[in-house]
């Protein structure tokens, strides 16, 4: 844990209320240029901090504390953290790039119809630096009045000091880019959002002309009246109507010490205010649910600081040090008065932070922290927003208040390319101190693009995506687990995602041995996917063929595994009298007289003129009767869809499997352990040689087992999920897993070496969460035990369903939760086990026609 000082509330240097308002002359990528100056302007990405290891955070605390002591030492710097809400229609932008398959735009729309509803919020951090003073072209600068607050000067700016600005932004931007904060010139895009935004205008913005955002364009930005009054403003939009209320508070008292992680983290924590809007009893549902009114404030801050050079920083400390000294000395010789803790404890902490920068990289910093609240409905929302604030600060032992009369002069410090107005609420820390408000701390898992799932329950809102085929793309490891308890939404997740594949234009082959899959085919036939499902018994009839299934380059792979299978499959006896080679001569046979087919091979045998032969084919011929035994010795029914390797949904529900144990001998498995060893035989052999298929490497695929101790229990279904996770990259075939037990996962090292991204579910047992605990990257222990528990659960007691840690292939872990879109996909993906054959039912609804296009 780390203690963050705080050393000082004292009366800043160079704050002007009276300075004129910012006139700005061009926005471009990573420059606001105003009539006096130029600033770097830099987009800050968020790191993973609510699950990291505490050492991992010290270390990245670090980090930052030295980029502000090297990097940023002298400069003046405006840190802005910024909300808008996630415009869930840029994402059907994306869906475009990422769907290829089935009904794509519907099920992408769902998705961003579902985004809007919850509304999530998106944070952005963005850090200008001052780089250079234009006071020569400043002079020309004209007064304008106060309701007029930013301005557009008419002067403009020559393509060579251009350059000259933006090679100065590169030059720091590739040292920023080196931090924790992983800066990136902001994009110009985005700093003219940010300027309009003040202005709550609703009009579209004006786009760049090669790059560059000046003159008339400029001004359209700035248009708009902001209206001060004694504790808020107004803005007032085009009509004269007010679009939103804002206050800008001051943070005026810091405790002497806080924590990170904790109370420190004051900047990190903007995202975890919330408020109960005043809402008229008669206008609520009786049927509401009262955590639906709870919302975020979302306040955001600006914070002007500058970072002291060591030198100075020293020179302050040290006279801070010798002045508390004095104070002591004289107290203790004038008067029997005690000098008090406080002075002796600064002159203690003076000569300590001496001591510290003269060895490390530490300094002092000299902040203004301001908060900015706003509501777009009215003053009295506004009012209940700033009261949670100030509650959730006081807290924290931090004081806030709004800057009562110095409204205007607030809101204008806040701007980007204006500057420090109101200096007598700074406070003077140690970098670190500044660091440990950890803005850019908060939840961040899964990638950056690709199909969205659910979305982040950390402290730091957002969506998270999810993407089972992206691992062999990235050159990564392609297995992805799903574990947890009963009930808690594995299977459901793991649909959800395979869904995504599918619509992704990958081979899906779901293997279902608990029957409860069903959901999946049901809701690809729904939006146009082409899904089957493959059942046991009559109607099913061949479908799992080895010769069928193991065509072209898996002919020669048949020969030996088709006598193999139905080996397994004959009763002891016949094997022990060595039926094994009549079956292996009537395969050869089959396969010598052209379309072969394992029903042939049965039917030649009960032709045969051996004896052994004869009976091994009535045995055979009697079992390719059984439920179990039809789908791989049976003859082909009429219209039964044979499984394909192409771009689609494959589940093969073989819910009366029952596989022996490794430890059970083969002699004594019983006729229906036999059947389904054999039956089992089949799917792996077809997933191995699909997988590994040259023609098809180009094809996306996944291979999905639920309940995979089933398949773990024995010897050749764990080589089968070794083998698949290990060459999984290659062969670009991603496996997902589901189990109720991490324990008896962790023992597959093949597998657990391999797993790409981990979903972990509520678990109850200490053993169990432990194991997992290890597979989710996070330190055992209480704390981590503790939060396994409690995932799945409402704060109500009840189960949270969908609620998981997850840790993803960069490492990262956070919380999130998986998002069904809709009721209807609800209903299709229910997995409690049905009776009506799914096959038969819903047909996929009517397209519009461009839309399957
Ligand atoms: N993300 C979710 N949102 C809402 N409800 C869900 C979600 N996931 C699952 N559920 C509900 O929980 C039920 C059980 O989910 P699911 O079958 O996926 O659990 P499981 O973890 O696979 O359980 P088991 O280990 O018993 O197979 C589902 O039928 C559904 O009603
Ligand atoms: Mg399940």
């Amino acid at each position: 844990m780390k203690l963050v000082e705080r050393i000082s509330n004292f009366l800043g240097v160079g704050g002007d209320r009276s300075a004129p308002a910012p006139h700005y002359v061009s926005l471009a990528d990573g420059l606001i240029v105003t009539t006096t100056h130029a600033e770097a302007w830099f987009t800050l990405s968020s790191s993973n901090t609510d699950l990291m290891s505490e050492s991992a955070r010290d270390a990245e605390l670090d980090e930052a504390a030295s980029a502000l002591a090297k990097t940023l030492a002298g400069s003046d710097v405006h840190l802005k953290v910024l909300w808008s809400p996630l415009n869930a229609a840029d994402y059907m932008d994306e869906a475009g790039r990422l769907f290829t398959s089935g009904h794509w735009p519907e099920w992408a729309k769902m998705r961003v119809e579902r985004l809007d509803h919850i509304a999530l919020p998106s944070r952005h951090l963005l850090m200008g630096v001052r780089i250079t003073d234009r006071t020569r072209q400043a002079a020309a600068v004209s007064r304008r009045g106060i309701a007029e607050s930013l301005g557009v000067a008419s002067t403009s700016v020559s393509p060579r000091e251009l350059a000259r600005l933006d090679a100065m932004m590169r030059r720091l931007g590739r040292r920023l880019e080196a931090t924790p904060w992983r800066a990136q010139p902001a994009a110009v895009e985005l700093l003219t959002w940010m300027v309009a935004r003040e202005q709550h205008r609703t009009t579209a913005l004006p786009s760049p002309n090669a790059g560059l955002i000046s003159g008339a364009k400029l001004a359209a930005l700035t248009r708009g009246r902001v209206l001060p009054f004694p504790d808020h403003l107004r803005v007032v939009d085009a009509t004269g109507q007010t679009s939103a209320w804002v206050a800008v508070l001051t943070m005026s008292g810091f405790p002497e010490k806080m924590e990170s992680p904790g109370s420190g983290e004051w900047l990190r924590a903007l995202s975890e205010i919330t408020y109960v809007p005043d809402i008229d009893d008669s206008d609520l549902a009786d049927d509401v649910d009262p955590a639906s009114l709870i919302l975020p404030v979302s306040p955001e801050a600006s914070v002007r600081f500058r970072v002291m050079p060591k030198r100075d920083a020293m020179k302050k400390a040290d006279e801070a040090r010798r002045l508390a000294k004095e104070q002591r000395r004289s107290a203790s010789q004038h008067s029997a008065e005690d000098p008090g803790r406080a002075v002796e404890e600064t002159e203690g902490v003076m000569a300590g932070l001496v001591r510290d920068m003269g060895r490390e990289d530490v300094t002092l910093v000299e902040d203004h922290p301001r908060l900015i609240v706003t509501s777009t409905t009215s003053l009295e929302d506004l009012r209940a927003r700033v009261d949670a604030v100030v509650t959730f600060y006081g807290g924290l032992g931090i004081e806030v208040g709004v800057g009562e009369e110095e409204q205007r002069e607030l809101w204008l410090e806040v701007q980007a390319g204006d500057q420090l107005r109101v200096p007598d609420m700074g406070h003077v820390r140690d970098v670190t101190a500044l660091a440990g408000s950890w803005w850019w701390g908060g939840a961040k898992v899964g990638d950056d693009e690709g199909p969205i799932v659910g979305y982040l329950t950390g402290s730091t809102p957002g969506v998270y995506r999810n993407d089972l085929t992206i691992g062999s793309e990235k050159g990564d490891a392609t297995t992805t687990a799903f574990i947890g308890r009963s009930g808690r939404g594995k299977t459901t997740a793991m649909m959800l995602s395979l869904l995504d594949a599918a619509f992704r234009g990958a081979f899906v082959l779901a293997l279902d041995f608990k029957g409860d899959l069903g959901g999946l085919a049901a809701a690809g036939k729904r939006y146009g996917l082409n899904a089957h499902l493959i059942e046991t018994g009559p109607r099913f009839s061949g479908v799992a063929d080895l010769f069928r299934l193991l065509d072209r380059e898996g002919a020669e792979r048949a020969q030996i595994e088709v006598p193999a299978q139905l080996g397994i499959a004959m009763p002891p006896h016949l094997r022990a009298r060595g039926a094994e080679t009549p079956v292996q001569h009537a395969v050869n046979q089959v396969i010598a007289s052209g379309e072969p087919a394992t029903w042939k091979v049965i039917d030649f045998l009960r032709h045969s003129a051996d004896p052994l032969a004869r009976e091994t084919g009535e045995a055979l011929y009697e079992l390719s009767q059984t439920a179990i035994g039809a789908p791989f010795m049976g003859r082909p029914a009429e219209g039964a869809s044979p499984l394909t390797p192409e771009p689609g949904i494959w589940v093969v529900q073989i819910p009366g499997l029952s596989l022996p144990g490794t430890a059970d001998d083969r002699e004594d498995w019983n006729v229906l352990q036999r059947m389904s060893v054999a039956l089992m035989h089949s799917m792996l052999a077809y997933g191995i040689t699909t997988a590994g298929r040259k023609d098809l490497r180009g094809l996306r695929k996944v291979v999905a087992v639920p309940e995979v101790h089933v398949l773990t229990a024995t010897k050749e279904g764990s080589a089968f999920l070794e083998y698949i996770a290990r060459v999984g990259r290659a062969l670009s075939t991603a496996l997902g897993l589901d189990t109720q037990d991490p324990e008896s996962l962790s023992a597959l090292v093949g597998v657990v070496e391999q797993l790409t991204t981990v979903v972990g579910f509520q678990l109850t047992n200490s053993a169990q969460q432990d194991a997992l605990a290890e597979m989710l990257n996070l330190p055992p222990g209480r704390h981590t035990r503790d939060l396994i528990q409690s995932i799945g659960l409402n704060p109500d007691g009840e189960v949270r369903h969908g609620h998981a840690i997850i840790r993803d292939r960069r490492f990262h872990t956070a919380t999130a939760q998986w998002d069904i879109p809709t009721v209807e996909l609800m209903d299709l993906l229910d997995t409690t086990p049905r009776a009506d054959p799914i096959d038969e039912e819903p047909a996929p609804a009517p397209q519009p026609e461009e839309a399957t296009a």
